[in-house]
């Protein structure tokens, strides 16, 4: 003869067993997505990445540094002036240009261009960047960030990326 409460322990111990082991799966499958998405940013940010025209090279002088526009590597269609982005070019000599990001590598704000002086300054908390990107002054803790530059078919292109802030 079975025991009734006995029989009732039992299921309710395998209840208890099962309802554990789907919330650890669960949880399992929770703390992989940001792991999933680390490891699988670096090839998803490689097919974003587009080069940009950004002008004929004869438009910028040598030693000039000009603000260019571009379109971000892969707007969504609901981006619209978020959809754009905005990189220093530095044409240094009749072959070669830099572009540098237009934000501060402290906490992202735009830098402008003081041609005088040839520095690029942070109206944040005053940072201030020599004309190749290095730090001249202030709190940011790295130069400013590069964009891959060519020219092609007779225009200077830029390689759309997205930018690494430290914080
Ligand atoms: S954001 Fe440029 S110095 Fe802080």
């Amino acid at each position: 003869m079975i025991d009734k409460t006995n029989e009732k322990q039992i299921s309710r111990k395998k209840f208890m067993l099962k309802l554990s082991l789907g919330l650890a799966g669960a949880c399992a499958a929770l703390a992989a997505i940001p792991v999933m998405s680390a490891l699988l940013a670096p090839i998803l940010e490689t097919k974003k990445a587009q080069w940009r025209n950004v002008g004929n090279p004869e438009g910028f002088e040598i030693g000039s540094t000009s603000l260019v526009n571009f379109t971000n590597a892969d707007p969504e269609p609901y981006a619209g002036v978020t959809a754009q982005s905005a990189a220093w070019l530095r044409r240094t000599d009749k072959d070669n240009f830099i572009a540098f990001a237009v934000n501060c590598s402290h906490l992202g704000c735009p830098v402008r261009w003081e041609a005088q002086a040839e520095l690029f300054m942070c109206p944040c908390h005053g940072g201030v960047y020599y004309k190749d990107g290095t730090v001249a002054a202030g709190p940011p803790p790295n130069p400013l960030t590069k964009y891959d530059v060519r020219v092609s078919n007779g225009q200077v292109q830029i390689k759309t990326a997205s930018l690494p802030f430290t914080a």
